[in-house]
């Protein structure tokens, strides 16, 4: 079977590490799939950018409907960012038939019912693990592994800017400023930091597993959202002296009322497993009747966790769009094919 084609609109800090990563293990990548996944076509304003990204026998173009026009085409990744182009781009691949897998987490959040619907409609993909978290796999956590679970609340350390900027901060007494310059030259924090600085973007995130947690619509606009910016170095200090470390927590809850999704500054017990998620790392806590509390951690932000994310998706739909019907049930990516591979 002929590889499956893939367009990135975009190639910034996650488009350059899903190339690389998808080109380094392309080989296991292709047996776990069923199909080799290539990325034919890339769409960047700077085209210096995008063709030392890529190198030689990738098209790069600076016109991103070219790629969503392109019938060869099967699936298109979004990592624009924002509400604007993004948007209009989402819809359109979608109407073209393309399946889209997207980091934008503003995006989903925002317009997310409008996106879902209609990709709904067109029987394509919208795929976004690469949303929340980074690499964690937490979208499939809820929608997979919990299945059956009646979640009853999610609590997580989302956004790894301020986790950086409050770690950095406790330990090295560093000013707010100094580690926010510091947390955009490592890649972590958004074009526009204010999203991160004011909770925005985690807010964005548990508006996401909110509504995959509880099958309920996206709404962002009903979240309560207080960001970091209020807090001064003697307010870490305190809340250290008293066995207390500060985190922004995105939490959502299962409430008589109805669902609780708010994003704000916490004292967690410093004993905690949560307490101690250090620098730019991500922690969800998930809680299911069934299951009980499960805690997932890894790295929220950067070039390849979060290319790790946006493969995980190009997978799973080459696998369950395209691939041969072996490789719909993951664990059979054992294939007979590979099994003179395996060294035990
Ligand atoms: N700005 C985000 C963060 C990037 O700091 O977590 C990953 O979503």
């Amino acid at each position: 079977m002929k590889p499956i084609q893939v367009g990135l609109l975009g190639i910034g800090t996650v488009g350059s590490g899903t190339f690389k990563v998808l080109q380094r293990n392309q080989e296991e990548i292709k047996r776990r799939a069923g199909r080799g996944i290539e990325i034919t076509m890339v769409a960047d304003l700077d085209l210096a950018r995008a063709r030392a990204a890529v190198g030689e026998g990738v098209q790069v173009v600076n016109d991103a409907r070219a790629v969503i026009a392109n019938p060869d085409i099967d699936i298109v990744i979004e990592l624009i960012g924002g509400y604007g182009i993004a948007r209009q781009l989402v819809l359109e691949a979608i109407a073209a038939g393309k399946h889209v897998v997207t980091a934008n987490k503003a995006l989903l959040a925002v317009h997310g019912t409008e996106i879902f619907a209609a990709a709904h409609a067109k029987g394509v993909m919208v795929a976004f693990e690469a949303a929340v978290a980074g690499g964690i796999p937490i979208i499939k956590a809820l929608r997979e592994g919990l299945t059956a679970n009646s979640i009853q609340w999610i609590a997580g350390i989302i956004n790894g800017t301020t986790n950086f900027i409050l770690s950095e901060m406790r330990d090295k007494g560093l000013d707010f400023a100094t580690v926010l310059k510091e947390a955009q030259r490592l890649g972590y924090a958004e074009a526009d930091p204010t999203f991160d600085i004011e909770g925005v973007d985690a807010a964005h995130k548990v508006t996401l597993m909110s509504a995959i947690a509880f099958g309920i619509p996206v709404q962002f606009d009903k979240a309560h959202v207080e960001g970091i910016t209020k807090l001064a170095a003697q307010d870490i200090k305190y809340a250290e002296q008293l066995g207390y470390r500060i985190k922004l927590l995105g939490v959502t809850k299962r409430k008589a009322q109805g669902i609780e999704l708010r994003v704000h500054p916490s004292l967690v017990p410093a004993k905690r497993l949560l307490a101690n998620v250090e620098g730019a790392m991500n922690a969800v806590v998930v809680n299911g009747d069934a299951v009980g509390t499960t805690l997932y951690y890894g790295k929220g932000a950067g070039s390849e966790p979060t290319a790790s994310a946006v493969i995980a998706d190009l997978v799973d739909i080459t696998r369950l769009h395209t691939a041969d019907a072996a490789h719909r049930v993951p664990h059979l990516a054992f294939h007979p094919d590979a099994m003179s591979d395996l060294q035990v």
